[in-house]
């Protein structure tokens, strides 16, 4: 969450090029959005409440610069709180990704001397700095002093007017360099993401934790800890900026929904020998952890049923939040498989910074190369499904429940089967992402936005893709959602159904089929809209959204489809921003 960025060159004016990076970034966190740059040893600072793709800013000055997209944690909205924060001089400025744990005592004690202006915890760092740079350290020396003593996970870009410098700490959240060399002009990039300069540069190194960066023509890393300067390698990264972009779409979530034409083909190209490497470690682990947060959790929750089904294999679903309370459970022999799109989610690293203390192996299913939970696993699985930068996650949701499938059927020894189930699949969820049927889903969209609840029931391995259900169409829509076991209904949920409630129930053709038509009949007589998402349409369904005919396990993914089309469809109707849904950010970086 936060977005940060420093901009280093000695030629061209640095806002232009930061506000256009900072648009980049934009997918964490929208809450409001600042600028320092430096000119003739002057800081100017810019900050604005809102968007930065929906601001006009007029350009400061210099060539040195530092930017920041906030997703609030400390302090409401406004442009006090925004960053950049400087010292009380006004001389150094520092934006900020992470929550200083610690922030309460550090304030108090500079309060004393200190005059604080916003309610966020990041101020103390420029306060912080200031104090050490008065005790005579350099500049490098106290943003090592500073950096060390905030508790939680932070990542801050420092621009200092005395010095003319911009120097980046990392622990935590993450870092990368970007360089620049063109017609004897060199750039270099400091920033949360890649994305933020992937039109400039391809070249990266990344920051590691508990490690700084002297931001500069050639980029200075050390060690923290030890002060000894790191020799860092320029790696070249293969990601294209058409990845990134939206293209004709009118946002990143259709966008990104169409691709599943495309990354399910992709994902399915893991290799074989590796597959069966991890796949002999889960069939001799001593106890298996699925963990993830929101979507990737459901995934998790899918994988007992993947396992149950495929593999005769029981495996644990744990959110990673809750992991903590697992840990005596925790072996060498365990194996934790962390499933996560970003990467950088804080309750997963917290989760697996648990096992690791507990000498469990760790595998990893990830869409971001080289992020910090890729850094601590011991063998990743990348699902290679290209940037997704609208919040609701969709393809790479479907992305990982194959690899969950590979893995299953790499453990019951039955890969080609399983590669032959999903290459099938792949094509069908490509022929399924036609006009005419997202047409068909906008039409009911149409019918139901209007809707203040929306119930959906799945059983089986539908049932936790019935939760990831109620995930998508509540992040985009706002409408209340609710997703359960079709089991479950009558147990409470029941009362809530009135006339034209919109119950949508999720279909396999399989053995749960006659009993979630069942649980169809049941709210259908209690007054619901029932949308039924089928392969087969049947006289319980008000409104039918036609599936292939799959296997049960497939039907997780086939299923979804129409369910993120609807999600998108109901926040459009709704006239919300479906690719910035209030009050969320793409990568949640905190606790
Ligand atoms: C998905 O639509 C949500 N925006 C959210 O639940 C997300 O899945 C969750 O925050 C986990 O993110 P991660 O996959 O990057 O770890």
């Amino acid at each position: 969450m936060c977005g940060i960025i420093g901009y280093w060159n000695t030629k061209k004016e640095s806002f232009k090029i930061l506000f256009e990076s900072l648009k980049k970034l934009e997918y964490r966190g929208y809450d409001s959005f600042g600028f320092a740059t430096l000119f003739n040893n002057q800081l100017f600072l810019t900050k604005q409440t809102g968007k930065v793709s929906e601001a006009k800013c007029e350009a400061s000055p210099g060539t040195l610069g530092i930017a920041h997209t906030r997703w609030a944690t400390h302090g409401k909205v406004n442009e006090k709180n925004t960053h950049p924060h400087t010292d009380c001089a006004g001389k150094i400025a520092v934006v900020h990704n992470g929550i200083i744990e610690n922030f309460q005592e550090l304030k108090l004690q500079l309060e004393k001397n200190h005059l604080f202006l916003s309610e966020t915890d990041t101020e103390v760092i420029p306060h912080l700095i200031e104090n050490y740079l008065k005790k005579g350290m350099n500049l490098k020396q106290a943003i090592i002093k500073t950096g060390t003593l905030l508790k939680g996970r932070n990542a801050f870009v420092v621009l200092n007017s005395d010095t003319k410098e911009i120097i980046a700490f990392r622990n935590g959240s993450p870092l990368i360099v970007g360089i620049k060399k063109d017609n004897g002009c060199s750039e270099v990039f400091i920033a949360s993401d890649i994305q933020a300069f992937l039109d400039k540069t391809k070249n990266v190194m990344y920051l590691d934790d508990n490690e700084i960066v002297i931001v500069k023509e050639i980029p200075e890393f050390y060690d923290v800890k030890t002060g000894v300067q790191i020799q860092k390698r320029i790696i070249k990264i293969e990601l294209d900026v058409e990845s990134a972009e939206k293209g004709d779409y009118s946002h990143y979530m259709l966008k990104e929904i169409m691709e599943q034409k495309k990354t399910l083909t992709r994902v399915i190209n893991q290799d074989s020998k590796e597959l069966m490497h991890v796949a002999q470690k889960i069939n001799n682990a001593k106890g298996i952890f699925f963990i993830g947060c929101g979507t990737a959790a459901r995934v998790c929750h899918t994988a007992e049923y993947i396992f149950s089904i495929v593999a005769n294999k029981h495996v644990n679903f744990v959110p990673a939040s809750e992991f903590e309370n697992y840990k005596h459970f925790l072996v060498p022999e365990t194996l934790v498989i962390a499933i996560s799109q970003s990467g950088e989610t804080a309750d997963v690293l917290d989760a697996l910074k648990i096992a690791k203390k507990r000498g469990s192996k760790i595998i990893s299913i990830v869409n971001t190369p080289n992020s910090s939970v890729t850094t601590i696993a011991d063998f990743n699985f990348l699902i290679n499904a290209g940037p997704e930068k609208a919040v609701a996650s969709t393809k790479a949701t479907t992305a990982q429940i194959v690899i969950v499938m590979l893995l299953a059927y790499a453990c019951a020894g039955k890969l080609i089967e399983g590669n032959r189930i999903l290459v099938d699949v792949a094509g069908k969820v490509n022929d399924m992402l036609n006009p005419r049927y997202n047409q068909h889903i906008k039409n009911l969209a149409k019918k139901i936005y209007q809707n203040q609840n929306i119930f959906i029931i799945g059983r089986g391995i539908n049932y936790p893709m019935a939760l990831e259900s109620a995930i998508k169409i509540i992040e985009v829509s706002y409408i209340h959602a609710q997703g359960f076991a079709g089991g479950e209904l009558k147990h409470g949920p029941i009362a809530m159904i009135e006339k034209n409630t919109p119950v949508i129930a999720l279909v396999a053709n399989d053995e749960l089929k006659n009993e979630i038509i069942s649980n169809a009949i049941e709210v259908k007589s209690r007054g619901a809209y029932v949308i039924g998402i089928a392969p087969e349409n049947n006289e319980v369904f008000d409104y039918w959204i036609k599936t292939p005919d799959v296997s049960e396990v497939v039907s997780s993914i086939v299923n979804l489809i129409p369910i993120q089309l609807l999600s998108y469809y109901l926040g459009t109707f709704r006239g919300h921003n479906v690719d910035y849904p209030r009050s969320l950010a793409k990568s949640v970086t905190v606790k």
